[in-house]
């Protein structure tokens, strides 16, 4: 099949490699010609595991082509997918000017039964105003739908070829069967459903996930006032497969490009028809207030903060990705500076990011965790990286004046850390 993608973030790459790769004719659009440049030279614009390889297999194949031209991209494609960035605006909404540029852009060039595909995360309803603008722009005869995507990063490739489910919503039956024949590859069972109904199915999972963490982390602090240790009561919890394990493990909060935006947006999008989500609302606050709550336990060790040498182990938003966007530890960061801390941090990928997009954070990067912890004399983690998860507690021992561990994601064994000789302060345990 010829494919368009439009977007070329997380979700677009992703997608136009990996349909490439099953021999579909793939074109992929962006208006960012850097962008565009760096892909055509071959090279992935952030970290993905096994994306670099992909791209690059399937572009020397010649399955899959890079363009900044919608008049090059749009004609030949029977199937066409908006995979733009919805971010938040100061309301909390999402902010749809992104796909509703997209929208003008290719409905010039539509071809009679093509099939355009919302990706990206959109309220409900948004495929109505999508419509009006293409309506506007062209007579021929075309599809709208929606498959909204449930990808995780640094696990993107997973994901996609093996989901739990693939959701495809659409009000007409052809778009449906061109949608099914084009996910026929990938395993996971098929939700075929109307268009609002997708678009919400991705709201309500989102939120539902970032309910559990917050659920997760609420109770994390009520087995610290009870002396209970949270990550046994989890598994407690989660073994019930009513309930299930995933998505229980407390920390400093949720972060990433998903959770925060969409928990916001179906929030403002619910008040606008006057309905109350008081779960999600709640989870919302909790993980606003998640990060405060860890400082104060750091705070209530260590009595106050300034002129502390604080070494902070993580700034990606989660392990394995060098992505920063709404990450914990920068807003861990930002209040330990706030309490005039000295800040040394350490992180696998994600340096030259927070360097590049928050040069005003004053920070001491250095390369390795060794190197934080010469330097330091506590030591917080902050993201879930492997490589923090076996620390060398002797090794620590012996290069480090540090004394007191605080684990902001709970992924030390306490007992091992105070064995060591160490102070060891996690969330809930
Ligand atoms: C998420 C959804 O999982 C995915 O389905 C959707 O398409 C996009 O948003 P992602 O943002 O890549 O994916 O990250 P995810 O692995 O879900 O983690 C989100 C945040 O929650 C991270 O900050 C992570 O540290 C935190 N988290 C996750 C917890 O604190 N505890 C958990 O148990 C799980």
């Amino acid at each position: 099949m010829k494919v368009a993608v439009i977007g070329t973030g997380y979700v677009g790459l992703v997608t136009a490699a990996i349909l490439a790769d099953f021999g579909n004719q793939v074109i992929g659009v962006d208006i960012d010609e850097k962008k565009i440049k760096t892909l055509q030279k071959g090279q992935t614009p952030f970290y993905e595991p096994g994306l670099s390889d992909l791209l690059i297999r399937n572009q020397k194949a010649g399955r899959l082509v890079f363009t900044t031209d919608y008049s090059q991209a749009i004609p030949s494609a029977e199937v066409i997918f908006i995979c733009v960035g919805t971010p938040s605006n100061e309301k909390g909404e999402a902010d749809l000017s992104y796909v509703f540029a997209a929208a003008e852009s290719l409905a010039p060039f539509l071809t009679d039964k093509a099939v355009v595909v919302i990706k990206s995360t959109v309220p409900p309803g948004t495929h109505l105003e999508v419509k009006k603008i293409i309506d506007k722009l062209t007579k021929v005869k075309y599809y709208l739908a929606s498959v909204p995507e449930f990808l995780r990063e640094g696990s993107a490739l997973e994901d996609t070829l093996h989901p739990d489910r693939v959701v495809i919503g659409t009000d007409e039956r052809y778009a449906q069967d061109v949608l099914l024949d084009l996910h026929r590859p990938i395993n996971g069972k098929r939700i075929l459903t109307d268009v609002v109904s997708a678009q919400l199915i991705k709201y309500a999972a989102n939120s539902f996930l970032a309910s559990k963490i917050s659920y997760a982390n609420e109770i994390a602090r009520l087995c610290d006032a009870y002396g209970a240790d949270v990550m046994q009561v989890m598994e407690g919890v989660g073994e019930d497969k009513r309930i299930g394990k995933a998505f229980l493990h407390p920390g400093i909060g949720y972060g990433g490009s998903c959770f925060p935006k969409d928990v916001k947006a179906i929030l403002a999008f619910a008040k606008k028809k006057k309905v109350e989500l008081a779960v999600i609302a709640g989870a919302h606050k909790t993980n606003t207030t998640q990060v405060d709550y860890f400082i104060d336990k750091i705070k209530k060790h260590l009595g106050h903060l300034q002129n502390k040498k604080v070494g902070v182990l993580g700034l990606a938003f989660k392990g394995n990705t060098d992505d920063i966007r709404q990450s914990r530890a920068l807003v861990l960061i930002r209040k330990l500076l706030k309490e005039e801390a000295e800040v040394y941090a350490y992180d696998p990928l994600a340096i030259a990011n927070v360097r590049k997009f928050f040069p005003e954070l004053n920070i001491n990067y250095a390369s390795s965790w060794q190197e934080v912890a010469k330097q330091t004399e506590v030591l917080v983690i902050a993201t879930e990286w492997n490589e923090f998860k076996e620390l060398d507690l002797e090794e620590l021992k012996r290069i480090s004046k540090v004394r007191y561990i605080f684990d902001g994601r709970n992924i030390l064994n306490p007992t091992k850390v105070k064995l060591a000789g160490f102070h060891y302060i996690g969330l809930g345990r």
